[in-house]
């Protein structure tokens, strides 16, 4: 007989991936979610009838892993899994979206193609300057000697990017010509992203507030969501190393709607018209990272995903179907999509494990997951977990992602400060700056 609903994979194994399944298995459509190789809170039972924090269709985790495209299209074919949606960059670098689509499979994200927007910094810089999309003044390098030679006569601070991937660590804020001098030897000299630092991109250095602003793409039409604010920044009060994001908060109370709408303009829907004449249409999540200086936003780096952890104070939020607002994408009527909001804000607190951005010790129980949450408008979004002997333990180096619903982003985050306060696991760290320094 016919089957009763859609059958979801979703690629990846963060808090965002955790947040993905738990938004795409709230729609009506769906039978089953299935997460490769997702994590210890990736798998539920059914719920009888649909609440706001547990959705009806049931998930589980998939020991495939999120780069492995031969398995993960394998098992899509025998599962007849309907569509497939990618949260991390990894897998879009490889060409997932590619090897899905010439086997004829529905899948959420871009090309490899596409992902350059991202996978290539030099890439996503060359077509800023072309499209007239503001962003800090720079110059590619492919050789050691003559990235030297700019920085010692280029008066001012500096950043130093390795133009490909490097997991969110890859660029140096400069102070001094001897720190940029400092960065591009181990980027180029000592190879510590190896491939991903052949080339540089060495840019003016920016002053101002930085704000994620996401959008889902069909190729053409662009619809934001909401503006996001991530704290990179391992400790309090922005200072200490950069991490994959160390909390998140949604929207942002400093981003007039009128504002969003200009960066919409001048940002996000010239990049999208960039790659479609390029002949390389962008489908799924463009992510713009931005400062927001004096003279305006500016873009820092365009991602081709959700974002981690902005997905875990975004998704909660919204009202709409996200299934539906994806497949419209896909089938390239997004236009005709309007998404709708819960009013409030969202606040996400990262608990990580000690020793992160660093090497981590794994197998630490984590206690209290259970009491945080039963609490109301709080959202559990695991990310570096595992399960062993039946307990939850840490398996990675951001383990938790608390999200809590508030009126405001700061009462939000009191919510979700009150959730991570019944959390515990041994070095837990932890920003208590969340959302509470947010502008008003
Ligand atoms: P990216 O990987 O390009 O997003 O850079 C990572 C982080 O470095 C950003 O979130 C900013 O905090 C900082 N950053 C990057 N580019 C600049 C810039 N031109 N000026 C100041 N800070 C920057
Ligand atoms: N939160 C930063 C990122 O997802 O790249």
């Amino acid at each position: 007989m016919g089957r009763k609903g859609k059958r979801i994979l979703i690629v990846g194994s963060g808090g965002r991936e955790h947040a993905l399944a738990w938004a795409v298995a709230r729609s009506p459509e769906v039978e089953a979610v299935y997460v490769a190789p997702g994590n210890a809170g990736t798998s539920w039972p059914a719920a009888p009838a649909p609440e706001r924090k547990r959705p009806r269709a049931p998930a589980s985790s998939i020991p495939i892993a999120a780069e492995d495209v031969e398995h993960l299209l394998a098992f899509a074919r025998e599962q007849t899994i309907d569509l497939t949606i990618v949260g991390p960059e990894a897998p879009l670098a490889l060409g997932i979206v590619n090897a899905f689509q010439a086997a004829g499979l529905r899948i959420f994200g871009p090309t490899q193609e596409a992902a350059r927007i991202e996978t290539s910094k030099a890439f996503a810089k060359d077509l800023m300057r072309a499209s007239g999309i503001p962003t800090a003044d720079y110059r590619v390098f492919h050789d050691l000697e003559a990235a030297l030679r700019y920085v010692r006569r280029r008066p001012g601070p500096l950043v130093v990017k390795a133009s490909g991937l490097a997991g969110g660590k890859g660029a140096f804020v400069c102070e001094t010509r001897e720190e940029a001098e400092a960065a591009l030897i181990r980027i180029m000299h000592e190879r510590i992203f190896g491939e991903a630092g052949e080339t540089v991109v060495i840019e003016e250095r920016l002053e101002g507030r930085e704000l994620s602003l996401l959008a889902l793409v069909d190729g053409q039409t662009v619809q934001p969501l909401l503006p996001a604010r991530d704290h990179k920044r391992l400790w309090d009060g922005d200072r200490g190393p950069n991490t994959g994001g160390m909390g998140a908060y949604a929207p942002t109370p400093d981003v007039a709607p009128n504002d969003l709408d200009r960066m919409v303009r001048t940002i996000l829907q010239p990049a999208v018209e960039a790659m479609a004449r390029r002949g390389t249409p962008f489908v799924g999540v463009l992510y713009a990272g931005l400062m927001l200086t004096a003279q305006g936003p500016y873009v820092l780096e365009f991602n081709a995903r959700f974002g981690d952890p902005e997905a875990q104070a975004i998704l909660p939020l919204l009202e709409s179907d996200l299934l539906e607002a994806i497949e419209a994408c896909l089938e390239g009527r997004l236009g005709r999509v309007n998404l709708g909001w819960r009013p409030g804000a969202c606040a996400t607190v990262v608990l990580a494990a000690p020793g992160y951005p660093g090497p981590v010790p794994k197998g630490l129980p984590i206690l209290g997951l259970e009491e945080a949450e039963r609490m109301d408008d709080v959202w559990v979004f695991h990310a570096g977990t595992a399960r062993r002997d039946g307990r939850v333990v840490t398996a990675g180096g951001r383990v938790l992602a608390i999200s809590a619903w508030g009126p405001d982003p700061r009462t939000a985050a009191d919510r979700a400060y009150a959730a991570v306060s019944r959390i515990h696991f041994e070095g837990m760290q932890f920003r208590q700056d969340i959302g509470r320094a947010c502008p008003p």
